[in-house]
């Protein structure tokens, strides 16, 4: 089959107004947009400013009262719980309204924050919908976070009430999350009113009389009582939630997103680039705590009256490298969406597939990848299993859907591996140099999209207009700034090679080597430090800690590495991966003392390397090379 690509790119082109606004027509609006696009409201510009609408409505309530009550809407599925069960739009509209009912009680209303702190169960998704109905701001934070990254996220968002459970479940451990709610909540200057939290069989935790209450007691109660909150009418441009992200110091940056544009982007998505229809299972094995979990976990699907799927476990080890391909048979999944870590960790403990042979995948039409860079032998490896197309698309929190994708549903591209292909209608994409000049085809720079973003995108970062333009609008004026970097190749395919800022991507988790280095830092023992992102087999990157001990420290330097690792897991959190630490004598620097973080990144990966011509001291970098041959690197 032929694509449509071109011409549907190109009638975006024409016509980026009519574009959207016959988009939006797939939305169900309390006041349907008279004005697609304001250019003087926010930082760069506004989405049907005139519009009202409730996204819970559009995700529930729509397909629960027309034909679709009885259709499952999300699968819970936890290996690590054993546990299993499926709720229905009917069933899932009516927990979540009577869920946003309890929160009512609480005092929640339009506009308040709501913190989510939940491990992936369906409570999780309803918490989020449940925000989204009362027009309540969520913002969900992942489960692998330390208390203070919790602290520092409660302290911005300034949250009325606080939505959590019991405890997480790792394998073979489990991650109690009252304690590091408690820590958190205790090291923020905002005290948030109140806490609702769910106990699960697995951990008991303790509450806290006056300020915590019993998830299920509350749900149980406002249902004797008959309560069910309705869905609010809502500016298409209120806030939906605020997701937080890395950003190039500790302080991580409150992506905003409002109702109105990410529904209509969410909708266009589903079909047109993920190729499915209403009804089927769509699959995406993520986190709610990242953003590809509230657009393709939570929103996406429901939107789009598909089913999704929670699945609380791994790829591999729970219990084995078969887990994905069992979920794909039980639930007849037409797409999976992940990160190709994922599928590196099932091709390390399974490489020839032996697994898949026990499973009926027939289902199954496509395999989306997103989240890191899909590099070719993955790719590859994947293609030969599954026998289906193996789509890479590339995005960010900020844009909270894909900016650069195969699309499915307009007809699939040729695929060439290494690329996540063509840029999506409503990206504008170009490739500049630092004086934000056009570069070739084929010659690398900075990725950038011309503004305004579409619909779906960050209008602004909470709270912080100000931050918004610095961080993405001003170097580049007139473009939004991705801080990827890549090249364009003669048939207008994108290729994304890697950050021009700080962040580096483990297992797919986006993070912040400056925060890294601001924790190592605060340490007693360190006068100076460097992180870099290494090269990772499993993990694509994997943090690698470079410090220099202050004069007179006259400690074991291995004592002193332990403390640190456990010092980034206690600050920042499991999901830092931060396994390496490793004391120099000194770090390489220009003669103007600017760290050498790149070479010392090329000695640690073991690529070719040679000494800048500015830098202070050569003999260095080889006391680099023999500290990590000592560590093993
Ligand atoms: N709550 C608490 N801790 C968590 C957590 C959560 N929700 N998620 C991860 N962690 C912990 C892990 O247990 C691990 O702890 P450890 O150091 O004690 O082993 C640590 O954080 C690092 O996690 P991760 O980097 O994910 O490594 P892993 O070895 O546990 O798993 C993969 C490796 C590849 C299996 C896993 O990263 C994966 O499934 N990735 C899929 C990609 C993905 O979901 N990306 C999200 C964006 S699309
Ligand atoms: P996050 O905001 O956590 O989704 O991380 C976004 C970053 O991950 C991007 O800026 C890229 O650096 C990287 N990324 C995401 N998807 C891809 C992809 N398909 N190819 C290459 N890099 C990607």
């Amino acid at each position: 089959m032929s694509s449509r690509y071109h011409e549907v790119y190109g009638a975006w082109q024409a016509n980026p107004l009519a574009f959207w606004a016959e988009a939006a027509r797939e939305i169900d609006w309390i006041k349907p947009p008279q004005k697609i696009f304001d250019p003087d409201g926010g930082v760069y510009g506004h989405w049907f400013p005139d519009a009202t609408c409730n996204t819970c409505y559009n995700a529930l309530d729509r397909h629960a009262d027309n034909g679709r009550a009885d259709q499952a809407a999300l699968i819970y599925d936890s290996p690590v719980a054993g546990s299993k069960c499926v709720y229905t739009y009917g069933q899932l509209r009516d927990e979540v309204a009577v869920l946003a009912a309890v929160m009512q009680d609480l005092g929640i209303a339009k506009g308040d924050r709501v913190i989510v702190y939940m491990p992936m169960i369906p409570e999780a998704a309803m918490a989020m919908l449940a925000c989204a109905r009362i027009g309540a701001v969520h913002s969900v934070v992942f489960g692998g976070f330390a208390a203070k990254e919790l602290a520092t996220r409660i302290d911005d968002a300034t949250p009325k009430l606080i939505l959590t459970a019991s405890c997480g479940i790792e394998p073979g451990r489990i991650v109690k999350y009252k304690p590091l709610l408690d820590a958190a909540v205790e090291l923020s200057a905002c005290k948030p009113q109140n806490v609702m939290l769910l106990q699960r069989p697995q951990e008991k935790a303790q509450m806290i009389a006056g300020r915590d209450h019993d998830w299920a007691d509350a749900m149980q109660a406002a249902k004797a009582a008959g309560k069910a909150a309705p869905c609010v009418e809502l500016a298409a441009t209120d806030p939906l939630y605020i997701l937080y992200t890395s950003g190039t110091t500790g302080i991580p940056k409150g992506v905003v997103r409002d109702n109105g544009g990410y529904m209509v982007a969410l909708k266009w998505s589903m079909h047109n680039l993920y190729g499915i229809a209403p009804g089927e299972t769509f699959w995406t094995a993520s986190d709610v705590g990242w953003v590809v979990g509230h657009s393709y976990i939570v929103y996406g699907p429901l939107l789009h009256g598909a089913t999704t799927i929670v699945y609380e476990g791994k790829p591999v080890g729970t219990p084995d490298a078969g887990a994905f391909w069992r979920m794909i048979e039980e639930y007849k999944v037409s797409a999976l969406f992940t990160a190709p870590t994922a599928l590196r960790a099932i091709k390390k403990e399974d490489p020839d597939a032996k697994h898949l042979a026990r499973y009926d995948i027939a289902s199954l039409r496509t395999l989306f990848l997103a989240g890191e860079r899909a590099d070719p032998a993955t790719v590859e490896w994947a293609e030969d299993i599954l026998h289906v197309p193996v789509v890479d698309h590339w995005w960010q929190t900020e844009t909270g859907w894909g900016i650069v994708g195969n699309p499915v549903g307009l007809g699939l591209l040729p695929v060439k591996h290494g690329s996540p292909t063509v840029p999506m209608p409503g990206y504008d994409v170009r490739i500049v140099d630092e004086a934000a000049k056009p570069v070739e085809d084929g010659g690398m720079g900075s990725i950038v999209i011309k503004l305004p973003l579409p619909p779906g995108c960050l209008p602004t970062l909470w709270k912080n207009d100000e931050r918004m333009a610095t961080s993405y609008l001003s170097e580049f004026p007139g473009y939004y700034k991705t801080a990827d970097a890549g090249y364009r190749d003669a048939d207008g395919y994108l290729y994304i090679m890697g950050r021009t800022d700080d962040i580096i991507n483990v297992a797919g988790h986006r993070l912040s080597t400056g925060g890294m280095e601001e924790v190592l830092a605060s340490h007693p023992n360190v006068a100076e430090c460097a992180v870099i992102g290494m090269k990772d087999s499993l993990k694509g990157e994997a943090p690698l800690g470079f410090i220099v001990l202050k004069a007179g420290v006259d400690r074991d330097p291995a004592d002193i590495e332990k403390e640190i690792v456990a010092l980034v897991r206690d600050k920042i959190g499991p999901v830092a991966a931060f396994k390496t630490a490793v004391v120099v004598d000194r770090l390489p620097k220009t003669r103007s003392g600017k760290i050498l973080r790149g070479t010392m990144k090329k000695i640690a990966d073991h690529d070719e390397w040679t000494a800048p011509a500015t830098i202070d001291d050569p003999a260095i970098l080889d006391e680099i090379g023999r500290a990590l041959g000592r560590k093993g690197v």
